[in-house]
Formats: C-alpha cells, structure tokens, sequence
C-alpha cells in the first residue's frame, strides 16, 4: 500500500489532510490507485483529531516507512524542515512543500539531492498560495525570455493595507484580524517587513534565471513605516498603497530584485487586488503581458497548491519531474536598486517656514508635484517626484534645506 504523511499540523497541514481526504476518490482516479494518509508528524497532541493512530512526533516513522512514497513538508522555517526533507529525498522519497524560506534559500542543493535520488522535490505552494505560478512560469512559459515578474506576493500585508485603505482600520487591528484568519507566518514580521514577499519573489527569479537568488541579495522594505496619512496622501494624488515584489533583468547584464510598498496608480489592475489576494504579472518576449491571480495564502488555498503536488509526485515516482534551478554560490547576480529609475512620493516635516520649504523643494526637484490631505499640519509637505535613478533622488534629498526632516519616502510604480 502507497502512503502519504504530512509533516507539521498548522493551518497548511491540517488543510492538506481535509483537502486529500474529502476529494480522495477523485484523487484516487487521478493517481490511478489508491494511496493512503500514513502519518501526522507535530510535536503537538490533538486528542480531537479524527487520524487518532496516524498522528506520531517521531520523524524516523515516515522515514524508515517503505510505503511512504511521497511527503508534504509544511513546518515551514529552515530547521528541522532542511534536514527532514534532505533525509526523505535521500531515500527516494519525495517532499513537497509550500515552505518558501527553505526552498528560497536551499531550493538549488535540495533539487540536487533529489535528482541524484530519483525523487519529486516540488514547491508550487511556497509562491501565490492557492495560484498556480511555478508550473507555469518553468513549463508553459518555458518558450519566453522572462521581461519582468511583479505583483502582489504576499497575503497579510495586502489584507492589512486593504482594511487601512478602505475601512480605516488601524494597522494593529488589521494585522490581528490576518493573524486570526490563518494568513500570517508564527512570526508576523517575516510578513510586516517583506521578508516573506522577499523569499518569494527570489523564488521567482530564480525559476527564470535557472540560478538561485538569494533573498538577503535583494533589496527588501516592508510596510511597517506606512502611516494611515501616507493612505490619504496617496489617495488624493489617484494611487492605492501595495506591497510589491517585482525581478527583471537590467542593461548590465544582472537582475534587479526588490520588495517595497508601492504607490499604485488607480488604473493599474495591482491596484484592485485587495484582502489575502495575490496577484503576479509576467511579461515574456512572446506571450506579452499574463497575470496570475487568486488567493494567496490561507487554509484551504495553500492546501490545493500542496495537494496538487503531492498528486504529481505519486504521478512522477518512476520519472520525476525537474522543476529547478542550479546553484549561484559566488556569483554576483544582482544589480543595484539605487541605479533603478523610479518617481517617488515624499513626505518631510519643516522646522522653519513651510513655504520658503516647498520653494527649495520645487527648484531641488525641478517641479514635483505637491500633495494635500485633510488637516494637514502647516510643517507637513508631500509631494511625488518625477521618475529618477534612485541616486540621484538622494542626492537631491541631501541638497534640501536642514530644516526640513524626510518623514517617509515611497517609489511609485
Ligand atoms: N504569510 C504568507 C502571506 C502566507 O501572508 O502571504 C502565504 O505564503
């Protein structure tokens, strides 16, 4: 008998097992024989689960089962997820996973121990949740040269910046209403501060390249700065407030990779992607502009990304399938986002007069455009710049007044 077991019983892994079981018999169709739930690893007690004698906390049970053929990772974090998965592929057993940090920073030596094992090794959950984004940029794209992928890439903060955007919500209660729905990684400020967009746009990237890119490589900002002023300021100049994570190559023959909040303007389909959805734009040399849309995070909609590859991995178990990239330890592979051109919405204080202020702004800036807001304080100035390198952008800030103290700064897409 063919068994399945599921390693970590959170919000994935629990939705994993109800997916599988309530469509088995569809499943079971589509696998071609009948495969069984074999084991439940947590550390936790569930002394109301219906899987009574399947649960273990024993790592070696799934492992040294032979009828184990194919097991979903979804613990997340780098250990002991890395060293679970690495023991399972080394006895041919495959892993799939929707755990983004381990596939975006050992994706390259976990898919060669897998070839090497004659072992599934997948990860469409670690991107999009629920959207199917892997398979289609490394199969159906495969034709392409990748132009550019961007978008909407992490669930919790477009949830959080939607209720601020449009119920006034409070950053805190937002975040606590994300966290209750199931959406947030343990630790929330993988979310808050891009961390996790960051993970998955260099999953991406990497996927195009056929390199891994690693994600402290990249330039990475979340949205922890973003005040519910920025929001109005934004709205009153035509723009919504999105959390972007966007790869493409640039004239030096390197990637620019980044994460930050955006101001998105309100014709721009980003911009009307709103609560836990996601949403990713990938422009290739011949298909032109395609956009991947749906839930990305969540119970059920990360467990149908899992689930479809555990199907697959039962499928491939003589012939795996090879969704990889090969490693880039050394290389030098990104390029410098201050080179990066980009209009920018700026919001300073101003200790002295406010017009004399904007006045060395507009000559500095060379006519950027002023921004108000509802009981806007006489020190308060915001304006949006036209588009620039980034370097330039600080030079510019460098040649103001002292008098006037940068607030925030945020790139216009
Ligand atoms: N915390 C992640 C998010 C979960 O909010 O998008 C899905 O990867």
């Amino acid at each position: 008998m063919s068994k399945y077991a599921v390693i970590g019983y959170g919000v994935v892994g629990s939705g994993t097992v109800e997916l599988f079981e309530k469509n088995r018999d569809s499943i079971t169709n589509k696998i071609g024989r009948d495969v069984k739930l074999g084991y439940i690893l947590d550390l936790r007690d569930f002394p109301d689960s219906p899987y009574g004698n399947i649960h273990t906390k024993d790592f070696n049970d799934i492992l040294n089962d032979p009828e184990v053929e194919a097991v979903a990772e979804v613990i997340g974090g780098i250990h002991p997820s890395f060293e679970f998965t690495k023991q399972l592929l080394q006895k041919g057993k495959s892993v799939v996973t929707s755990n983004k940090e381990l596939v975006a920073q050992k994706g390259a030596e976990l898919f060669e121990v897998a070839r090497k094992n004659n072992a599934n090794y997948l990860f469409e959950a670690s991107v999009g949740g629920g959207i199917p984004i892997i398979r289609p940029l490394h199969k159906c794209l495969a034709g392409n040269k990748i132009e550019q992928i961007s978008g909407i890439l992490n669930g919790t903060t477009n949830f959080i910046l939607t209720k601020m955007i449009k119920d006034q919500m409070s950053f805190s209660d937002a975040l606590r209403l994300a966290q209750e729905n199931g959406f947030a990684e343990a630790d929330p400020t993988a979310d808050i501060e891009g961390h996790d967009a960051c993970r998955k746009i260099c999953i991406l990237a990497s996927l195009a390249l056929g390199k891994q890119i690693y994600p402290e490589d990249a330039y990475c900002e979340g949205i922890s700065k973003i005040t519910p002023e920025d929001v109005e300021y934004a709205r009153n100049a035509g723009y919504k407030i999105k959390l972007i994570g966007s790869a493409y190559p640039t004239e030096g023959g390197k990637l620019s990779v980044t994460v930050c909040p955006r101001l998105i303007p309100e014709d721009n389909l980003l911009s009307h992607v709103d609560g836990v959805y996601n949403a990713i734009s990938v422009t290739g040399n011949g298909v032109g502009d395609v956009v991947f849309y749906g839930q990305g995070a969540g119970k059920l909609p990360t467990a149908s990304a899992v689930v479809g590859d555990l199907i697959d991995a039962l499928l491939h178990r003589e012939r795996p399938l090879t969704v990889s990239w090969e490693k880039s330890d050394g290389e030098n592979l990104i390029s410098d986002y201050k080179q990066s051109k980009t209009a920018a919405f700026i919001k300073v204080s101003v200790k002295g007069d406010a017009d004399e202020a904007r006045e060395s702004i507009s000559k500095t800036f060379d006519h950027p455009m002023f921004i108000e807001r509802q009981n806007r304080p006489d020190s308060e100035v915001a304006f949006i710049t036209a588009p620039m390198k980034e370097i330039l952008i600080d030079q510019k800030l460098g040649l103001l007044d002292e008098n006037i103290e940068i607030l925030n700064l945020i790139r216009v897409l």
